[in-house]
């Protein structure tokens, strides 16, 4: 992960490098640093803990310089300490580095034997020491293309040296680099989205390549040092994401949006007048789609699992589902016939993107599911769909998660449609109780002053469950993964027919149990297994969308929200449980938008 900047500028550039580090804490948030450059000197200053932290160092010792790097670190190698906080200099260059360099060990030896010292336990030092030897006999840029054919590994970097002042070295390798065009000034940024506060003039590296960008001129080269032109994209100007508004934090702000954007991402795909999906261009004849594979990590499998459920459901295409990270290694048998979906908010999620480029070099046809249309993923697929959420900021997925699902329900009614494997009226009944979501949303929202009770029986419990059947299990998985991520509190997720063979070995007198029990197929089912909870101690909390009230006793609290239809109902379950996860983090005082040990956007390994 990590996040890194770079700014050439006619101007001091050190508080729009640490605004811009501020944005990018999503990326890591666990140690952060600068260095600028200035009468032929290099100006580091690093510390461990947040960006702010870095803002009172520069306070009270203020960096000069027009050209300078910025850092945010999610670490990887090496523990988070002010040591291992990047940048990393010698006396001649100094380097941010998002990615992992793999033969770093091997290197770091090498370098040693010729009398290199090394300061941190990174693997990026590695990168400024072999930069540093190369200047011996060549210049900047020659010194970077000779250090990269050494590097195993992704990368994306940001170099600066000190007796070229104007210049900053930019190059990617797996993870992803931007830079931004302004008129006095150029940036470099891991990063569409830290760039757009000062431009919304954007070109993206490509694998291997390099650029050099001063504050009047930025060049590209190829991994064969051959000078290219890139693509300059005008971005998206986004809603203000930075104003959290009245909200105490960005998740809560996400959290109560969901109505919007439900609305947004409904509005963008449906067509009222024609009472139609508005999607077209699939990169296979749909009749022709044999199957479906849908990749993501983390919340977005979540929304892939619940996928799952509708294509079985609705359409007559085989449907499989997949963790990014094993699809990358597994001996698949790709087939031109079959469409595979990549579902991820960030769009640089780095399992995902390696999936995507294995099924590109397959030639299958590809889709993503993203929330950045500018990312990686997004611009590597054959298909885009965005979502429509706009930035999300908290680091556990809500408001994005939400829209995945509503964006794949669309695609799977649209698809049922023009397959004809759904009639005309339930198709039109279909597409009328989505344009009610957003209500509906907003009325499970209400729920929260039960939740806030319900939150606090979490806290002096040693661990939860979550059980759910059908649709309900990966809703299940996500509230559990919710609670783990922003409370730290164990979190079992589970389909309720399994607990018979193991789980039921957890439950004891006052292990909190959420069952997800919507009036599906399964009900009755879900009914007996809380029963067999109950018989063993389980507090239950039960969460319906059923009007009668059942098993009025031995459940500790029963919240209901509305029904729409059974497909929907997996979307509106979720909310009670984002905001369980988020009241018993706050009872906890946990940092909400910035978990421990967590970034946003994975882009290593
Ligand atoms: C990280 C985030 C999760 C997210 C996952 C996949 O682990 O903390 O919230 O679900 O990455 O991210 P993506 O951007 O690909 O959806």
């Amino acid at each position: 992960m990590c996040g890194i900047i770079g700014i050439a500028s006619n101007k001091s550039v050190s508080m729009n490098i640490i605004n811009s580090l501020k944005k990018l804490e999503y990326r890591g948030y666990d140690s952060a640093g600068i260095a600028t450059l200035t009468n032929n000197t290099i100006n580091e200053k690093k510390c461990s803990g947040r960006v702010e932290e870095l803002e009172k160092i520069l306070f009270k010792n203020p960096s000069e310089g027009n050209v300078g790097i910025g850092h945010v670190r999610w670490a990887t190698h090496g523990i988070p300490n002010t040591l291992n906080a990047h940048p990393h200099s010698s006396e001649k260059v100094s380097v941010v580095h998002n990615g992992i360099i793999e033969n770093s060990d091997e290197l770091k030896k090498t370098l040693e034997e010729k009398g290199f010292k090394f300061k941190s336990e990174t693997d990026t030092e590695v990168i400024t020491l072999l930069v540093t030897e190369s200047l011996k006999k060549s210049d900047p840029l020659e010194s970077v293309f000779k250090t990269l054919k050494k590097l195993k590994g992704s990368f994306a970097l940001g170099i600066i040296f000190k007796n070229h002042t104007d210049i900053i070295i930019g190059a990617r390798r797996g993870s992803p680099l931007a830079v931004g065009y302004s008129k006095e000034e150029n940036y470099l940024g891991s990063d569409s989205y830290a760039l757009k506060s000062m431009t919304n003039k954007i070109s993206y590296l490509d694998d291997g390549e390099i650029c050099v960008l001063s504050k009047s001129e930025i060049s590209f080269f190829d991994a064969n040092q051959n000078k290219i032109n890139k693509k300059i994209h005008i971005v998206s100007d986004d809603e203000n994401t930075a104003d959290k508004g009245d909200y105490k934090n960005f998740m809560s702000k996400e959290i109560f949006e969901q109505p919007n954007t439900a609305k947004k991402c409904v509005s963008e795909y449906i067509d009222s007048l024609k009472k139609d999906i508005n999607i077209y261009n699939f990169p296979i004849t749909p009749g022709e789609i044999e199957k479906i594979i849908l990749i993501g990590c983390g919340t977005a499998y979540h929304s892939c699992l619940v996928a799952k459920y509708w294509f079985e459901e609705l359409t007559s295409i085989e449907v499989e589902i997949d963790i990014a990270s094993e699809f990358r290694y597994r001996n698949l048998k790709f087939s031109t016939k079959n469409l595979y979906i990549f579902v991820s908010q960030s769009g640089e999620t780095a399992d995902t993107a390696a999936a995507l480029e294995i099924c590109k070099k397959n030639k299958v046809k590809t889709c993503s599911v993203v929330n950045v249309v500018e990312s990686t993923i997004a611009r590597n697929s054959d298909w885009v769909l965005p979502i429509h959420a706009g930035p999300e900021i908290g680091v556990a997925s809500t408001k994005a998660f939400l829209g995945q699902l509503i964006v794949l329900y669309i695609l799977c009614l649209k698809l049922s449609s023009v397959r004809n494997d759904i009639d005309k009226k339930s198709y039109n009944i279909n597409i009328e109780n989505l344009k009610k979501l957003p209500d509906a949303i907003a009325k499970t929202l209400k729920s929260e002053g039960d939740i806030q009770i319900m939150a606090q029986e979490f806290l002096k419990a040693r661990g939860s469950m979550f059980l759910g059947r059908g649709s309900s299990f990966p809703i299940a998985l996500e509230g559990a993964l919710k609670l783990k991520e922003l409370s730290y509190l164990h979190a079992e997720g589970y389909p309720a027919g399994e607990m018979k063979h193991g789980p039921l070995a957890l439950i004891e007198e006052g292990l909190p149990v959420i069952v997800i029990a919507p009036k599906d197929k399964y009900f009755e089912k879900t009914l007996s297994n809380t029963q067999e909870v109950i018989a063993r101690g389980g507090k239950i909390f039960f969460i319906t969308d059923i009007k009668k009230r059942l098993l009025s006793t031995n459940i500790r609290l029963r919240l209901r929200v509305p029904h729409l239809d059974n497909f929907l109902s997996p979307i509106l379950l979720t909310i009670p449980l984002q905001l369980l996860a988020y009241h018993v983090a706050l009872l906890k005082s946990c940092d909400i938008d910035k978990p421990r040990n967590l970034a946003k956007s994975v882009t290593v390994e």
